[in-house]
């Protein structure tokens, strides 16, 4: 990640915060909203009162996802979206399990090379910053995709809230400030006119968006083609085109979400449900989760140099395959059965020592590293039919390509960056890919997100995600591990401080000042490398938990502006 990213978002979140997250606060310090019925936990209140509010109204869960999902893209524009895609993985009541992807696709003119210059080098910003890095949006067709198989309310009812949220406008919190201001420099540069956003916005102003509200109305007048086929397709390529990008109303036509059946797979007496390619979060998790599960992590301890050794030396492999295997599952063959079995993952593991540290050097596959955005945004839901979904949604960087559409009233992604530009070159995440997701006309780029749901005893127990670019799998799998192994509740296994091991760079990632320092030391002796300055948070997880009463236990991460709403 960029320098300046690192630094806003220690400004954000450890300069405004008169505590830094620790473990050994009391227990009951760390109970987050309890409901007997229904919940949702996403990065701003107003998204999750609108969810909630509709689901009270005899919504269900899938009902409230389209409200929120679209309910974030007005109150949260760093990374909620009409401008970019997502994943969702839901558990019916009745335990059916599912996944939609609604991820971004290249354009049809887009070729493998289109970030490298004539020497073969990458093109700075190309991917990242205005219209070249725009892929093909999916969040409209993914939430209508959702409503017409498993919601149970008319459209009207879960746009009308959100249509007259942006129309109220959304009161601009301490963080959001920051971050507006930050990012202004280069709203300034991938934008020819000026936007709303270039305001010196102060907290507790409002922000009224009246255009999305509009873009939003012609939505809900006819249907998801008004994005795709209809004036707003129209006003959205005609923008994108007059800054430079090659994105067109035939793109537009084509996008199409897709269901995809989820991976699954067992962790003790667990079973965990997570996305499958394109996103490399599902596969990612089974192959860290079944490395660790032959070892006594609760024997160990809650980030214990043994815990951590364990955990980073499984991260590190499962890092060094994603690089290697995975892409879209349209254009790409991936052994995932193996990838994820027993037999391969216990070889895997085999020269692992706590004496010392592997070497990533040493770890195929790949020769690639992983590079994605932070920017992401996650949000978990229950509702009062025991559905429950878990999705995860994002422009990628933060407010994506910067690239705004005044018209039209929303930021444009810049996914086209978590392709692999030039195999074996990190991405802005650090992350390095390979041939297998290398970019081509109409294929989605591969992605971290990781919007999981945890069954026990057959019955739903957990729904969690959270963004963070490549650090998503590993922040989702210390949650898992917090509730499971070391007993903590939703919102005290949220709270706890986390790290994050990716293969390349060979380091343990953590966050400041909430380690224990003699543990650091012999993390140390034993050969890793602990960088403890470029991740001041990791994640920013919202998870929702069955308790023993059948109660829900919500956990909204206090590193950003995160609230669990329910009844
Ligand atoms: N853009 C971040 C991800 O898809 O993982």
């Amino acid at each position: 990640m960029q320098k300046q990213t690192y630094l806003v978002l220690f400004l954000f979140f450890f300069i405004g915060c008169k505590k830094p997250t620790q473990t050994v606060l009391k227990k009951e310090s760390y109970q987050g909203l309890i409901t007997k019925n229904a919940m949702v936990v996403s990065a701003r209140i107003e998204a999750s009162k609108i969810g909630s509010t509709i689901m009270k109204k005899g919504g269900n869960a899938f009902d409230a996802m389209v409200a929120t999902e679209l309910a974030l893209a007005v109150a949260y524009p760093f990374a909620g979206n009409l401008g970019g895609g997502g994943f969702m993985v839901y558990r019916k009541a009745n335990g059916e399990i599912g996944s939609i992807d609604y991820r971004e696709k290249a354009p049809l003119a887009s070729t493998k090379n289109m970030f490298l210059n004539s020497n073969n080098d990458i093109i700075p910003e190309k991917s990242t910053l205005g219209a070249m890095a725009i892929g093909v949006p999916g969040t409209i067709a993914g939430v209508f995709a959702v409503h017409e198989k498993l919601g149970s309310l008319p459209i009207k009812e879960l746009l009308t809230p959100v249509i007259e949220l942006a129309y109220k406008g959304v009161v601009v919190t301490k963080k959001q400030e920051e971050r507006i201001k930050f990012y202004q420099p280069l709203f300034r540069k991938a934008n020819k006119d000026s936007i709303i956003f270039d305001k010196q916005w102060k907290a507790n102003d409002t922000i009224k968006y009246p255009a999305l509200a509009k873009t939003l109305e012609r939505i809900l007048k006819n249907g998801r083609d008004e994005f795709y086929k209809g004036l707003t397709a129209k006003l959205l390529v005609k923008f994108i085109q007059e800054n430079g990008g090659i994105i067109t109303e035939d793109d537009l036509s084509k996008y199409q979400a897709v269901w995809r059946t989820p991976i699954s797979f067992t962790y003790d007496d667990l079973k965990i449900i997570s996305m499958p390619p394109p996103s490399s979060g599902g596969v990612c998790l089974a192959q860290i989760m079944k490395m660790i599960e032959p070892y006594e992590l609760d024997a160990y301890g809650h980030n214990s140099t043994k815990s951590i050794q364990v955990i980073t030396e499984a991260e590190r492999r499962a890092y060094a395959d994603r690089s290697y295997y995975l892409g879209d599952p349209d254009f790409v063959k991936m052994p995932i059965k193996t990838l994820i079995s027993e037999a391969y993952l216990n070889k895997r593991m085999s020269n692992f020592s706590f004496e010392k540290a592997s070497l990533s050097s040493d770890v195929t596959h790949g020769n690639i590293q992983i590079i994605e955005s932070d920017e992401t945004t996650h949000y978990s839901i229950v509702d009062q039919f025991g559905n429950a979904i878990s999705a995860t949604t994002t422009l990628n960087g933060a407010y994506g390509s910067k690239l705004y559409c005044s018209e039209l009233g929303f930021f444009l992604n810049n996914e086209m960056d978590d392709f692999s530009s030039k195999p074996g070159v990190p991405n802005m995440f650090g992350l390095i890919g390979a041939e297998a997701n290398s970019i081509a006309p109409e294929k989605r780029m591969l992605s971290s997100m990781t919007p999981t749901i945890v069954e026990k005893n057959n019955a739903l127990y957990m729904t969690v995600g959270t963004p963070g670019g490549s650090t998503i799998i590993t922040s989702v799998l210390q949650t898992i591990l917090n509730v499971h192994e070391f007993k903590m509740g939703m919102q005290e296994a949220v709270n706890a401080p986390r790290f994050h091991h990716q293969w390349l760079p060979d380091e343990i990632r953590i966050e400041p000042k909430v380690f224990d320092k003699l543990v650091i030391n012999q993390l140390k002796k034993r050969g890793y490398y602990i960088n403890e300055k470029d991740s001041p948070i990791i994640g920013k997880v919202d998870g929702i938990l069955v308790l023993k009463d059948k109660s829900y236990e919500g956990g909204a991460d206090k590193r950003g502006d995160d609230a669990a709403v329910g009844f």
